[in-house]
């Protein structure tokens, strides 16, 4: 159970000769009993009935029955690589979480997804994109389960299974909205306005990435961290790619789609073969914890807002590098389970209401995906920090537990309590005010406005990527058979900004509607845009 069999990069070391499949002189079943013919089922006579007595056929063809697993019910498509996180130690100053220190190596599994496509599905179509980071630190497992995009479709988890049902392939003949019809994305992204934002990202170049080497990632939610005295200031996490950030051009991604499905996955495993290892710069926006948890009037608990760099720059606090491929894409990539409730000492959880729901949806989930309650002893998932939980038994459970008293503290295993003081490293919440209040179904005041980001996003953009935009709204809308979506989705875009509506509607053959709200007078955001976008500097 330990880490003992595992290498600093997370691969098997091969301590363990029984995890070491395919390496022995002799072929064996199961068991290990030495097979002299794998090739032909025992029969009475050679032309004879086969014999259900034979142990090699049944073994073989049951667990060959039994390979697959449940793919995940959202990102099942990805492509993953075994890496090294190094602190700078630039966030100790508001950060205790130890792998953030100077110069500290902590080794990462990093896995990239597109969101919608099943596990056989093509790379390059327009999504979000996973990019989820599993950081084996001392001080225990921290994932930093995020997207190449930063903002959410929705502001509260009870919605997700909607949007996910939404945008999934229709269930009558489940052909993917991108080559059918677009009604049941475009219905509820058009229903539920905060979707905008993402939306609007997802229309742009960021929905179609030239390579997973060439994305920025976002932790998405506002994160607490704490200090080594218990001082909390509110965080968002940004990866910023030292390549810089591209993307495909639609025609170039439709090509690539059908010649290459495996582009992104490609890219990635030849890049690190080839010793071109992808880097990132981790880093923070920072934002004073105040009661209200807001910056600049922009609710830090709405995961549908960013915060533009300008009002808060993105400061480097430390360095990744992948430079290992999976060895086995099964065992590592698909078997891998990432969580956003996965934290360590200095980093905390805030009350945004679309966290809360996942930090109950992936542990969920990963049981039925994984067969059951043990999942975090599988090799990739094994945390680097000597594990000392009272978990017993379960499917699959593999550690063969000593002790006759399961519990802590006892009186029978020697007594010893095992549990960390609040002062010994042990991962303490915060403790924040809760404010007296009623139970309410229902969004903030804070929530409400579902425009002003967007149009923000707009303005910062490039002619030329506004030109891709439209012409991306113009080919999604165009393929809705609905005509009451088109036009509720034009009522959208008359919400951003006129000019995006009216080419939009020109293009859809349509009038282009008044806007319901106001304009808002935001400042553009020049590094939102794929052109202004300066990092790193060197
Ligand atoms: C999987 C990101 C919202 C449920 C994933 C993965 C990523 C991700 C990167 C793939 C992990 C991997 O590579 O294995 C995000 C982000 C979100 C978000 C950034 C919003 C900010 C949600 C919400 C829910 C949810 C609101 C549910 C309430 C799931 C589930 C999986 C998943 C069930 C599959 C996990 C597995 O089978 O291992 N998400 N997600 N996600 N997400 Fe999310």
């Amino acid at each position: 159970r330990g880490p003992e069999t595992v290498s600093p990069t997370g691969q098997p070391t091969g301590a363990d000769p029984a995890r070491m499949a395919q390496s022995g002189a002799y072929l064996t079943t199961a068991q290990g009993t030495r097979l002299y013919d794998t090739d032909h089922s025992l029969k009475a006579g050679a032309r004879g009935p086969v014999l259900l007595q034979d142990h090699h056929l049944r073994e073989k063809i049951t667990h060959f029955d039994h390979e697959r697993i449940p793919e995940r019910v959202v990102h099942a498509r990805g492509a993953a690589a075994h890496g090294i996180f190094q602190g700078y130690g630039t966030a100790s100053g508001v950060c205790r979480a130890a792998f953030l220190g100077k110069g500290v190596e902590t080794p990462v599994f990093v896995r990239f997804s597109t969101v919608l496509g099943s596990r056989g599905s093509a790379d390059t179509v327009r999504d979000t994109r996973g990019f989820a980071t599993k950081f084996y630190t001392s001080e225990g497992t921290f994932d930093l389960v995020g997207n190449n995009i930063p903002v959410f479709f929705i502001q509260d988890a009870v919605k997700f299974p909607d949007v996910v049902h939404a945008a999934k392939p229709h269930p009558d003949r489940e052909i993917p909205q991108a080559q059918s019809a677009h009604d049941t994305f475009w219905d509820f992204v058009t229903l539920h306005t905060e979707a905008t934002h993402h939306t609007l990202w997802n229309m742009s170049d960021r929905g179609i990435p030239r390579s997973y080497r060439m994305m920025e990632g976002f932790g998405v939610h506002t994160f607490r961290l704490v200090d080594a005295e218990g001082g909390t200031t509110l965080a968002k996490f940004h990866w910023k790619p030292k390549l810089g950030v591209h993307s495909l051009v639609w025609e170039e991604a439709q090509i690539i789609n059908g010649v290459d499905p495996d582009f992104h996955r490609r890219d990635l495993a030849d890049a690190i073969e080839a010793g071109a290892y992808p880097q990132w710069e981790l880093g923070v926006q920072t934002f004073p914890d105040t009661p209200d948890q807001t910056f600049e009037g922009i609710d830090l608990l709405d995961p549908t807002n960013i915060v533009p760099e300008e009002l808060a720059p993105v400061q480097p606090i430390g360095l990744l590098t992948l430079n290992a491929n999976p060895s086995n894409f099964f065992a590592e990539t698909e078997q891998v389970a990432f969580h956003p409730g996965h934290l360590v000492p200095g980093i905390d959880i805030t009350d945004d209401p679309l966290l809360a729901g996942r930090l109950f949806s992936y542990l969920d989930t990963q049981i039925s995906r994984l067969g059951g309650p043990n999942f975090a002893q599988i090799p990739i998932n094994r945390p680097h920090a000597p594990v000392n939980d009272m978990f017993r038994d379960g499917m699959h459970q593999t550690a063969v537990h000593r002790g006759v008293a399961p519990y802590r503290p006892n009186s029978l295993d020697g007594g010893c309590p095992f549990l960390a003081g609040a002062d010994t490293g042990a991962f303490v919440e915060t403790p924040v005010e809760v404010p007296a209040a009623r139970k309410v179904r229902e969004a903030p005041e804070s929530f409400a406005d579902h425009f002003s980001q967007p149009r923000r996003f707009w303005l910062s953009m490039s002619p030329a990527e506004r030109e891709h935009i439209i012409a991306a709204y113009t080919f999604e809308l165009g393929k809705c058979h609905e005509q009451a979506i088109k036009e509720r989705g034009l009522r959208v875009l008359a919400n951003i900004d006129s000019e995006l509506c009216r080419r939009v509607a020109q293009g859809l053959g349509l009038p282009a509607p008044e806007p319901t709200v106001a304009p808002a007078d935001v400042a553009p955001s020049p590094a939102l845009s794929q052109l202004g976008h300066t990092w790193p500097v060197e």
